[in-house]
């Protein structure tokens, strides 16, 4: 059985920053196993085509598309093509987040600035412009990826990010509230640590690459299971809150951390 036949999903941040599977890239080709057809959105182009190749290369159907969640009209654009392509919009997977390191007290005002209208007025633009057509449509399933940097300090100084994080869950609820009887429903999925491009990044640029062997070691003793996620366990988790399954969950706060969160230290 196929959990999305015939439903239509439009992911943000659906390529990758780098070899390897970010969690968007991993939702994209999960709902497509999963008889989706995809918008695949990107502020990196080649990102966005590498997703729909992999998609068409199972025999999916994607559409790639280059835009800024953060600018109104790529997102308007991104929703029309939609449209066009597909007729619906079933699912909205707003999987963008990026990380700027700093305190209040470090970071400048412009990567303030920038990183409340990625992680946040995106999927604020992104809610407004779908939001009319799955309320039309009677149906419709909203997927906001915040992180367990929302509601725990993880020993990590990026306020920006835990910031934003954390009011996506607030923004979520207000979703969940705003369209429970119109046949929307909107979820958040917290993801712990989790093995992506972006973190292997982040953590090249802070340790370099002699040390990485030992902070990976470090990040999974931290986890309550032993190991960090991947992108499938977030990708995975979508799934389901974007299935049919899922019918009677809205509002809700997924958390996909391994217990990470359960610990007091
Ligand atoms: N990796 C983790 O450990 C972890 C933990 C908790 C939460 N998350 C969240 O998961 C989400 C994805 O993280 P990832 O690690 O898979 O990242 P990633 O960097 O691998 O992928 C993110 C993609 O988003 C794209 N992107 C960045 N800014 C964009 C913009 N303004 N508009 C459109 N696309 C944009 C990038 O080009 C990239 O392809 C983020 O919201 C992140 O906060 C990740």
């Amino acid at each position: 059985m196929v959990r999305l036949e015939g439903k239509v999903a439009i992911v943000t941040g659906a390529g990758s920053i780098g070899p390897g599977w970010g969690n968007g890239k991993a939702a994209a080709v999960a709902f497509a196993r999963q008889g989706a057809r995809i918008v695949a959105m990107d502020l990196d182009a080649e990102a966005a085509r590498e997703t729909a190749d992999l998609v068409h290369g199972e025999g999916g159907s994607c559409l790639a598309i280059q835009g800024d969640v953060a600018d109104a009209a790529a997102v308007a654009h991104v929703v029309a093509a939609c449209r066009d392509a597909y007729g619906r919009i079933d699912i909205l997977h707003n999987n963008v987040g990026i990380i700027i390191p700093g305190g209040a007290a470090e970071i400048a005002p412009d990567d303030w600035n920038r990183a409340l209208s990625v992680n946040l007025t995106g999927m604020y633009l992104t809610c407004r412009s779908v939001l009319p057509v799955m309320e039309a449509q009677g149906a419709g399933a909203i997927i906001n990826v915040s992180s367990t940097a929302g509601i725990r300090h993880l020993g990590f100084n990026y306020i920006s990010y835990s910031t934003t994080k954390g009011a996506i869950l607030a923004f979520t609820r207000s979703i969940a509230l705003e369209c429970a009887r119109r046949g929307v429903r909107a979820n958040t999925i917290l993801p712990g640590l989790m093995d992506t491009p972006m973190v292997q990044h982040a953590l090249r640029g802070e340790y370099g690459e002699a040390d990485l062997l030992e902070i990976a070691r470090q990040r999974d003793e931290r986890c309550p299971m032993g190991f960090t996620g991947n992108a499938w366990d977030v990708a995975h988790a979508a799934v389901f809150l974007a299935s049919d399954e899922a019918r009677y969950v809205t509002g809700a706060e997924l958390v996909v951390d391994g217990g990470l969160t359960c610990r007091s230290a």
